[in-house]
């Protein structure tokens, strides 16, 4: 039996990931690509759309396919590649948008988020189409399943709504995808203010657990996590939001139950309770931490491993591509 074919993507747009993409991206995907034929692109066509500085985007490409790597996403199991490798994604993108609403793209609800943040000056026309080119992705690939955060859940959409538009006018052509949400139990909150998702653009990092930083900087940070002064070990969402985030994580990385934790902490105190989330964040990250290392160490064998996975893209997408050109009536060139 063939199996699922599934798409996602992450930006590399920070030189390291931060324990919230491990939790809500990389644990599923890992699990995702042993039962699904998994595409993962790191998206640099997507993260031109808020200016970059050349030298860090190339870095934090290379670095970001290191990470991925190093966690667990194999790269001859899944198809881990950078999508500006594969210029399908620019040439279905052009037609998709020709095929998209003004106003459809202008009810985006991030577009108009991160339109508002940055600033009319700072909005181009490549933010505003961001939605187009990220249903290229997906649409490329003929993919069933998109497993991505609720942030994302209107894009797909509208991925869905272009897929079944292009096919009524031009023949069945594309797969029409399904989205699936990443759970809300693995959402993970900012160490120094558990109300809001931890975030790689926080004004302070202080409350951002990051992936490659160092394992003392990391224990100082949960050390340091806001709680609350009732001190019992518990998870309530609601009135403890401090520690239900601690939990949650612990619960995740150590692959326990929050309930099992709960009886091992109770009438300890939240000190006893940080010191051995320390040391499971630590114990996962310090191994991955070496393995990016080496990975870097390596950049053209990094980049052989890019290419072959970016080869293996390009075959299924060009051949999307090529029926897209031939059914909206471009004359081939010979
Ligand atoms: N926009 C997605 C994000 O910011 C990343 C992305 C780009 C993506 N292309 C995609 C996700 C295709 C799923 C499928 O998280």
């Amino acid at each position: 039996m063939t199996k699922t074919r599934l798409y996602s993507g992450m930006q590399p747009s920070a030189e390291s990931l931060q324990i919230g993409n491990y939790i809500g991206a990389l644990l599923p995907w890992k699990s995702l690509q042993q039962t699904h034929d998994a595409f993962f692109s790191i998206v640099d066509l997507h993260a031109i759309t808020v200016a970059q500085d050349p030298t860090a985007l190339r870095e934090n490409t290379r670095r970001t396919a290191a990470q991925y790597i190093a966690a667990g996403i194999d790269p001859a199991a899944s198809t881990l590649y950078v999508q500006s490798h594969v210029a399908a994604h620019a040439q279905l993108a052009w037609v998709l948008n020709t095929i998209t609403g003004y106003g459809e793209a202008s009810r985006m609800t991030q577009f108009k988020d991160k339109s508002a943040r940055h600033g009319a000056d700072a909005t181009t026309v490549g933010l505003f189409a961001y939605p187009t080119l990220m249903a290229a992705d997906i649409l490329l690939y003929q993919t069933s399943l998109v497993p991505v955060g609720e942030d994302q859940r209107q894009h797909v959409e509208l991925t869905r709504d272009l897929a079944a538009r292009f096919n009524a006018r031009f023949g069945d052509t594309f797969t029409i995808p399904e989205v699936a949400i990443q759970k809300e139990t693995a959402k993970i909150y900012d160490l120094q203010n558990p109300l809001s998702k931890m975030s790689k653009s926080a004004e302070s990092h202080a409350g951002v657990i990051w992936l490659l930083e160092d394992s003392a900087v990391t224990r100082k940070k949960i050390m340091r996590a806001v709680t609350d002064t009732d001190g019992g070990v518990v998870f309530d969402r609601e009135n403890k939001p401090g520690v239900a985030n601690l939990l949650t994580i612990y619960s995740v990385l150590a692959e326990r139950s929050v309930q099992s934790l709960e009886d091992e902490y109770a009438g300890r105190g939240y000190g006893d309770l940080k010191k051995g989330l320390a040391e499971v964040v630590t114990s996962t990250f310090d191994p991955i931490r070496a393995r990016v290392q080496e990975l870097l160490d390596d950049p053209a064998e990094l980049d052989r491993l890019l290419a072959v996975n970016a080869a293996h893209a390009a075959e299924v997408a060009n051949e999307t591509l090529a029926t897209v050109y031939d059914r909206v009536g471009f004359l081939q060139p010979r």
